[in-house]
């Protein structure tokens, strides 16, 4: 059966979009490539059509996303990346109980972190922040550290950082950006994988051999 990461919170513009097609950017960056499918939940989105190193489906609606859901979950060697919508709590919380993995990202700011604080306490214990779009240089990084630590350790994932013209990866330029977005991408996918307790290896499908023609 497939497996599912979700990635909610009540926050718009916290980095879900950003993060669920980062991760599913690197499952498809590995050598062994793991089939991932980012299923758009959001109606303010339109679903990308251009190619991917990954798919993307249309679950904006609710019939929409039963029907892809139940398609999806069948499949026996995929990832399946839910991206959530800002303001749906309650839809959150029914998505993270399904889901292998449920990721609540949230930006360096009091704000933002208090939101977090606020969303992690309404989903599943097993649900964690995702601390996105954190300064990388280590004097910035310590100035906002506070709104890491306003979340408790081990419900929050190390920080992923800033990352310039990350925003190509939603937009038209994702084929030129791909190459250079692979690598972060590769190492937050197997850190929220790894979180989620899967393998990728165990959702690469076995090879096919070919019977010989002579
Ligand atoms: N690590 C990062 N580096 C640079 N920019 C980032 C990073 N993470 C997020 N962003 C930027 O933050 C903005 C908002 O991100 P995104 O669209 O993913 O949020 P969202 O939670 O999906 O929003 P919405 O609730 O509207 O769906 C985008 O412009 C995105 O490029
Ligand atoms: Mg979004």
């Amino acid at each position: 059966m497939a497996r599912v990461i979700a990635v909610v919170g009540n926050k718009g513009g916290s980095g879900k979009s950003t993060a669920a097609h980062l991760i599913a950017h690197g499952c498809g960056s590995l050598a062994r490539q793991v089939p991932t499918v980012v299923v758009t939940t959001d109606p303010a989105e339109t679903p990308r059509t251009d190619r991917r190193r990954y798919a993307v489906m249309d679950g904006r609606t609710r019939d929409g996303l039963l029907a892809c859901m139940r398609r999806l979950l069948e499949v026996e060697y995929l990832l399946v990346v839910l991206d959530g919508a800002a303001a749906r709590p309650e839809v959150d919380a029914v998505v993270a109980d399904v889901a292998d993995l449920a990721l609540l990202p949230f930006k360096p700011s009091a704000q933002d972190a208090e939101r977090a604080v606020t969303n992690l306490a309404q989903l599943p214990a097993s649900a964690v922040a995702l601390p996105m779009d954190w300064p990388a240089l280590p004097a910035s990084a310590k100035r906002v550290k506070r709104y890491l630590e306003m979340l408790p350790a081990e419900r929050r994932l190390p920080p992923f950082k800033h990352i310039p013209k990350l925003a190509d990866l939603l937009g038209d330029a994702y084929t030129d950006a791909a190459y250079d977005l692979a690598n972060p991408a590769r190492g937050l996918a197997l850190e929220v994988l790894a979180r989620a307790g899967i393998d990728p290896d165990d959702l690469v499908p076995p090879k096919h051999h070919g019977t010989a023609v002579s």
